[in-house]
Formats: C-alpha cells, sequence, structure tokens
C-alpha cells in the first residue's frame, strides 16, 4: 500500500513516499481502507520531538530513543472496512467507520482492535467531516466529562477556542449548559461565536489576566494558562483543566490541589469506544460539528506538517486519501 513514513525525527521534510506491505488484521482486528486522516498537534509533537518541558526523554522512550519505532504517524481515520478478522461481530465488510488507530494512518490501509476506538460514521456525515473529528472531540470529552456535572448555568473560560480542541469544546460546553466565554485571535472571534461562545476574549487586544474576571471552570488547552495564574481567575471551588502541561505544572497543580480551594487537572485523553460512540452521536444529531481549516492530499503531508507547526490553525487539517 501506498503511505507516507518518516524514519527520523524532525523537520516537516522528513516524511517519505514509500510502497508498504498492506497489514492483516488479526482475529479481532478490523481492516480499514482509509478515505481521509488529519495532521495533528500530537502528530507534531512525534515528528518533531517539540513537547512540553520535562517530557523529552518519556517520549524518546516510548516512540524510539534515536528515531521513530513506527514509521506512519497519523491517529484519525475515516473510511471503509475492507476485512475483518474471524472473531469481530460489531462490524462487516463495506461499512463506514471513523476513530482513532493507533498503528498510524498517513497511509492507504490501517488496522484496528474492533473494542477500540471505532464506530460507525452516521449517514449524514462525510469521510471529511469525520476524520476530522476524533482527536480535538475526544480529548475536550475527557477534559469535560470531568466536570459535566458542574457545567449547567456555570461559567467556562476556555483558551485556543479557535483550535481543534478548543473548536469541540465551545460546542460540548453549550451543550452541557455552561455560560461560554472563548479565547482566540481577532480573524477567529466570529466563528467561535457560532460554534456557541456568549462571549469572545481577543488576546492579541486585550490580557484577560488583567480583566479581573473569575470563572467556574478554565479549560486551557493550550497550557499557556499556569496554575498560578489560574487561581485568581477561578471561583472557590472551581476547577483548571489543562490539556497541556510541563513538568514543574504538573508539581505547581500537586501543591495547590493540597493547599488552594480550587482543583487543577492535567492528563491525558482518552481514545476509546465509549468515547468515540458519544462523538458520534453528536456529531449525527448536529450537536457537534467538525471544523476544518485546508484538506491536502497525501502526497502533501509535509506541506500540511509545515502548516500546522506554525500553530494557528483553525479547528482542524485534513489529508484526504482516496
Ligand atoms: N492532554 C492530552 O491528552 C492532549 C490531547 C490532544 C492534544 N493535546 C495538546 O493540546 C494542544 C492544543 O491542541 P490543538 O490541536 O487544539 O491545537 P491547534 O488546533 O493548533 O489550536 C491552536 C489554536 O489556538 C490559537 N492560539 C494560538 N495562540 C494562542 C494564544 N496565545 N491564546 C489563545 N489562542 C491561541 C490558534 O489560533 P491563532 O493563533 O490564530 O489565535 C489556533 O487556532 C496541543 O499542544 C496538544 O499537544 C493534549
Amino acid at each position: 500500500m501506498k503511505a507516507m513514513i518518516y524514519t527520523e525525527y524532525g523537520t516537516p521534510d522528513v516524511f517519505l513516499k514509500a510502497e508498504i506491505t498492506k497489514p492483516v488484521p488479526k482475529k479481532n482486528e478490523v481492516l480499514v481502507k482509509i478515505y481521509a486522516t488529519t495532521v495533528t498537534t500530537a502528530d507534531v509533537r512525534l515528528r518533531s520531538l517539540n513537547v512540553p518541558r520535562g517530557f523529552g526523554l518519556i517520549i524518546r522512550l516510548v516512540q524510539g530513543l534515536t528515531k521513530p519505532r513506527k514509521p506512519i504517524l497519523g491517529s484519525d481515520f475515516a473510511g471503509v472496512v475492507e476485512s475483518i478478522g474471524n472473531q469481530v461481530n460489531e462490524f462487516k465488510v463495506g461499512d463506514r467507520v471513523f476513530g482513532s488507530s493507533k498503528t498510524g494512518t498517513y497511509a492507504e490501509y490501517t488496522t484496528i482492535k474492533e473494542e477500540g476506538a471505532i464506530t460507525l460514521i452516521p449517514e449524514n456525515l462525510s469521510f471529511e467531516e469525520v476524520a476530522a473529528l476524533p482527536f480535538g472531540a475526544l480529548t475536550s470529552l475527557t477534559f469535560l466529562e470531568e466536570v459535566s456535572d458542574k457545567l449547567k448555568g456555570q461559567s467556562i473560560l476556555i483558551n485556543g477556542a479557535s483550535g481543534s480542541l478548543g473548536t469541540n469544546a465551545v460546542q460540548m460546553a453549550k451543550n452541557y449548559g455552561a455560560v461560554v466565554t472563548g479565547i482566540c485571535s481577532g480573524k477567529n472571534v466570529e466563528l467561535v461565536k457560532s460554534l456557541g461562545a456568549d462571549e469572545v476574549i481577543d488576546y492579541t487586544k486585550e490580557d484577560y489576566l488583567k480583566r479581573g474576571m473569575k470563572y467556574d471552570i478554565i479549560y486551557d488547552t493550550l497550557g499557556i494558562i499556569s496554575p498560578k495564574e489560574s487561581l485568581s481567575m477561578l471561583n472557590e471551588g472551581g476547577k483548571h483543566l489543562m490539556a497541556v502541561a510541563t513538568v514543574p505544572q504538573y508539581y505547581d497543580m500537586f501543591k495547590y490541589n493540597l493547599t488552594k480551594k480550587v482543583k487543577i487537572k492535567a492528563g491525558v485523553a482518552l481514545f476509546n469506544k465509549k468515547n468515540i460512540e458519544s462523538v458520534a452521536k453528536l456529531a449525527e444529531q448536529i450537536k457537534l460539528k467538525s471544523v476544518i481549516d485546508k484538506i491536502y492530499p497525501l502526497e502533501a503531508i509535509s506541506e500540511a506538517h509545515r502548516y500546522v507547526d506554525l500553530g494557528h490553525k483553525v479547528g482542524n487539517v485534513v489529508i484526504k486519501i482516496q
């Protein structure tokens, strides 16, 4: 099969066009012919090893000390089931499916366990639309579910509201009944409002730290608001959710959780069956829409990485494979 592989860490130019063996699904796996995938901020981190302070060695130990162990990057996929293992019950050949794969998706095919983060594509949605969902939606769902019982009628500040995590978070927080304030740059204010934000702060014009506003929840998708800064922006009993945190910030988190009347939480997203099914349901009911910035062909993966590297993408960058 056709794939864009990387055999060394580095700039977006590391990708090479390759013809590699098509995977064969194990007895509990599904083989998916991929129609669309994405370039996520995680892909960019794994390619460049530009990771939050203190995590460099850990990532190398997991991904490969001197070069990547797995040559195919990418996790989001949308496509059609091509074949199934003999113990697969949930899916059949020809099903339209989407989800998050651990075996790489910058290729024509990927395999995934049937009990993994894979589900049927709602009929009303295209491959491109659903490929742009898993990364941002599963991450924001993981963080916001933590506080879902507290969101109705409560105030939430979402930083990075125009990104992949942020565009999903704004919609989800509104679905939970929260009063949403988003932070983004001026050019994305109208988009963030259209996703449901009640108020939008343009960070290029206003320093939100100087506003004197307090919130019940802060969801910082970018790791910009430090635990110390959130102390002055949270109501008593409030919670600061950090999608990105450095090792020193983890230290502050543990310290403040023991000594202050707020809670700070960092962690990793749950890319699992339950969450992808929730996301599919929200998307089917049009309670969650994916935001697509640009679409590239697979051969232009380096160009797509160069664009995501800039840190200004709006929602998601999709790669069309078929
Ligand atoms: N914990 C986990 O399990 C987990 C899972 C997934 C992702 N992540 C992390 O989450 C982070 C965000 O990912 P993403 O994919 O959502 O990023 P993204 O799509 O690149 O979004 C970044 C967005 O934030 C805006 N932005 C840039 N600087 C900003 C600032 N100073 N204040 C407010 N907005 C700003 C950008 O637009 P403008 O520049 O035009 O404003 C852009 O729209 C990544 O670092 C990723 O590694 C963590």
